[in-house]
């Protein structure tokens, strides 16, 4: 990961060198620097503008390094695969553009969409939040089954605005985020990059889409924060957030209602709650447990105050997937066009969750059991950077709407996690992710 990128777009400032003030000037030299200086100048600006296929330079730059990189894009070639990736397969399917397609939930939504026969394109940019491998990896069984991912930023105006010249998207499925609690302390901006402002973009480019599509975003459980009315419902507050995570994932939950009133977007929020399962995503604690106890390392096992149990309710990714389905299929017509509000619009939040928390201590005695292997566990107070100590999901409104009923325990699901572990990397000796 690069940690020397200024976390403030634009606030990087290089001190003058004292040695500058030793040179004198003849004007000759500063007529030869000003004439070169203009012809660089010049050369930069005809790079840009012959370029048709290459976004415009973001504000963002310093984490257009990291996650706002571009690969071209565009040309007939392009757009053909853009089609036919997008193209419905089955009577009465769906259009769906996935953004973070590369990512965990991304991979599993448009493999299943493809599935049933739904057109679907993936946009990622591939960031190295974490290992970005992985990202390829999924990429590749993606692309298998007929899902075009296109690399590209969901802030970048001009891709968003070409994909929906190429392709009207029925519905467009939001998953492309910054998560991660912790990792928000390290690098605040990438939070607001991706989770806001590049929110923001993509629902400005479904607003002014003609015919507007519906859109389904992932929320997240973190929204509940300080909450301590149990199960979570989502008529609780959420006003308490624990992180920045949470709190621009509860901003996100803001904006939808905000387009949706003005623009009449039909808007779908999903809360998920610790989503675990077979290319899961390696800074979650069943993830990198099973690494490092693989590895013989030592793993630490938060506990809240007073001795209090951290639980989490750990919901696997296949149930995941079919309230994702549940909430496509049941999101109704955007009533916009063009910008215009016509109606009122649908505007939806659900909980994804497995009603079921289990204390991570537990989480670990299966891997345990699995693995075959003993954990050396490290017993530590939950620091405060940003975790909650209990997620519980009440899911009755989801199963009302669209009949969400999760079906896997922890026990099934970890195991088919660790039997694609295993497979993927060896048995943990090798390499590190
Ligand atoms: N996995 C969970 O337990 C969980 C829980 C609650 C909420 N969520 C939310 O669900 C969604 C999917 O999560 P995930 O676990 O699959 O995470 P993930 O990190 O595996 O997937 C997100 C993908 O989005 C891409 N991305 C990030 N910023 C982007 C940008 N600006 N432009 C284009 N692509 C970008 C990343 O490269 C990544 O592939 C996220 O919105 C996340 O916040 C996940």
């Amino acid at each position: 990961m690069n940690n020397n990128i200024p976390s403030t777009p634009g606030k990087f400032k290089m001190d003058k060198p004292p040695y500058i003030h030793r040179f004198r000037w003849h004007y000759s030299s500063l007529a030869k620097l000003t004439f070169w200086s203009v012809v660089f100048l010049g050369l930069i600006v005809v790079f840009f503008f012959k370029s048709p296929s290459t976004s415009p330079p973001s504000p963002n730059s310093d984490l257009s390094r990291r996650s706002l990189k571009t690969t071209s894009w565009g040309g007939p070639a392009w757009e053909k695969r853009v089609r036919s990736s997008a193209r419905i397969r089955s009577p009465n399917g769906l259009s769906v553009l996935v953004t973070g397609a590369a990512g965990f939930v991304g991979t599993h939504v448009a493999a299943a969409l493809k599935r049933r026969g739904d057109g679907v394109l993936g946009l990622d940019n591939f960031n190295d939040y974490y290992d970005p491998s992985l990202k390829r990896a999924r990429q590749a069984l993606l692309e298998r089954s007929g899902v075009y991912i296109v690399e590209g930023d969901i802030n970048d105006v001009a891709l968003l605005n070409k994909l929906f010249e190429v392709n009207p998207f029925t519905h467009v499925m939001h998953l492309a985020a910054q998560a991660g609690v912790r990792y928000a302390m390290e690098n605040p901006n990438s939070y607001v990059h991706s989770n806001i402002a590049g929110f923001v973009t993509l629902l400005e480019i479904c607003k002014n889409a003609n015919p507007q599509p519906a859109v389904i975003w992932a929320s997240s459980s973190s929204v509940y924060g300080l909450n301590t009315k149990v199960p979570f419902s989502e008529k609780d507050r959420t006003d308490q957030p624990a992180s920045l995570y949470a709190a621009t994932k509860k901003a996100g939950e803001e904006i939808a209602h905000t387009y949706n009133h003005i623009y009449g977007l039909s808007l779908t929020g999903l809360r998920f709650f610790t989503v675990y399962g077979p290319w899961g995503r390696p800074d979650m604690a069943y993830f990198f447990f099973t690494r490092d106890i693989l590895k013989g390392r030592s793993i630490p096992i938060f506990e809240a105050a007073n001795h209090g149990t951290v639980a989490r309710d750990f919901t696997y990714i296949d149930d995941i997937v079919k309230g994702c389905l549940g909430a496509l299929d049941t999101a109704e017509k955007s009533t916009g066009s063009g910008g215009k509000k016509k109606g009122d619009a649908q505007l939806r939040v659900f909980n994804l969750g497995n009603t079921s928390p289990v204390p991570v201590s537990e989480l670990v005695s299966i891997l345990e059991r699995l693995l075959k292997v003993k954990a050396k566990r490290k017993v530590m107070k939950l620091p405060r950077n940003g975790d909650v100590p209990f997620t519980h999901a009440n899911i009755s409104f989801a199963r009302r709407e669209f009949g969400y009923k999760p079906t896997t325990d922890l026990q099934t699901g970890l195991k088919k996690f660790v039997r694609w572990y295993v497979g993927y990397y060896g048995s943990g000796k090798k390499g590190d992710h």
